[in-house]
C-alpha cells in the first residue's frame, strides 16, 4: 500500500471520533488534508472548526467549512493532526509543515487529541525525524548556539520559510531523544524559541495506524 493511502485511511478512521455539534480542532499536513475532505462530507452534522494554519484554514472554507476563532470556542472536544514521527507512548515530533505553535496551542486546548499517521512514521525513539523548533527572528543564532549546546545536535536554519506567525525555524538534526519530557521543557526555556516540535508533555491520547485495517495506539 502507498503512504498516501495509508494516510486516507487513518483520515477515514478519525471521521468515527467526530460526533454531532462538535467544533473540531484540524491539524496541518497531507495527512490532515484527506481528513478535511472526509470531514466536508459531513459538515451539516458539525458545529465548525477551529485551524492550525493558514493552510487548512483555506483547505476548510474551500469546502464550505466554517472556521472558528480558539479565543471564541473554548476548550475543544476533538484534535485531529498527523505527526512526523511517532513512539509506542504516543509522543511525537510535529512541525515538519512548520505549524507546530498553533498545533501545539490547539492541542492543548483540547480534551481528546487523536493523532492519523501512517506507518513509517512509527519509531522507537524519537529524534531521526529532525525536530523542528519555532524562533523569533532576531534570536535566531542565539537559539542555535544554546540547542546545540543543551542537545549536542546540529540546528539548520529552514532557510526561506517564515511561520503564520511570521518566525522561522531550526530543524535539530542528529537526536537520539531518550526523555523528550525533559527535553521539550528545556529547549521551551531558551530565550526566543516560541515552541518545540516535541508533544510530549501534552501527548496525543489515540494514534490511528493507517492501513487495511487501521490500527490504534
Ligand atoms: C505540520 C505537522 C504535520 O502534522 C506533520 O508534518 C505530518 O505531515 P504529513 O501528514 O504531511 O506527513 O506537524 O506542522
Amino acid at each position: 500500500m502507498s503512504q498516501n493511502e495509508a494516510k486516507r485511511l487513518a483520515a477515514e478512521k478519525a471521521i468515527e471520533y467526530v460526533e454531532d455539534g462538535m467544533i473540531v480542532g484540524v491539524g496541518t499536513g497531507s495527512t490532515v488534508a484527506f481528513f478535511i475532505d472526509a470531514l466536508a462530507r459531513i459538515k451539516h452534522r458539525i458545529a465548525g472548526t477551529v485551524s492550525s494554519s493558514d493552510q487548512s484554514t483555506e483547505r476548510l472554507r474551500a469546502h464550505g467549512i466554517e472556521v472558528m476563532e480558539l479565543n471564541n470556542t473554548g476548550d475543544l472536544a476533538l484534535y485531529v493532526d498527523g505527526a512526523d514521527e511517532c513512539d509506542p507512548h504516543k509522543r511525537l515530533i510535529k512541525g515538519g509543515g512548520a505549524a507546530l505553535t498553533r498545533e501545539k496551542i490547539i492541542a492543548e486546548a483540547s480534551e481528546k487529541f487523536v493523532c492519523i499517521i501512517d506507518p513509517a512514521k512509527l519509531v522507537p525513539v524519537l529524534g531521526k525525524f529532525p525536530l523542528p523548533v519555532e524562533v523569533i527572528p532576531m534570536a535566531r543564532s542565539l537559539a542555535a548556539r544554546q540547542i546545540l549546546a543543551f542537545t549536542g545536535g546540529q540546528p539548520v536554519w529552514r532557510d526561506g520559510v517564515v511561520t503564520d506567525n511570521g518566525n522561522v525555524i531550526i530543524d535539530v538534526h542528529g537526536l537520539s531523544i531518550t526523555d523528550p519530557v525533559a527535553m521539550e521543557r528545556e529547549l521551551s526555556q531558551i530565550p526566543g524559541v516560541v515552541s518545540v516540535g516535541l508533544f510530549a508533555r501534552r501527548p496525543a491520547d489515540v494514534v490511528i495506524i493507517g492501513g487495511e485495517p487501521p490500527r490504534l495506539l
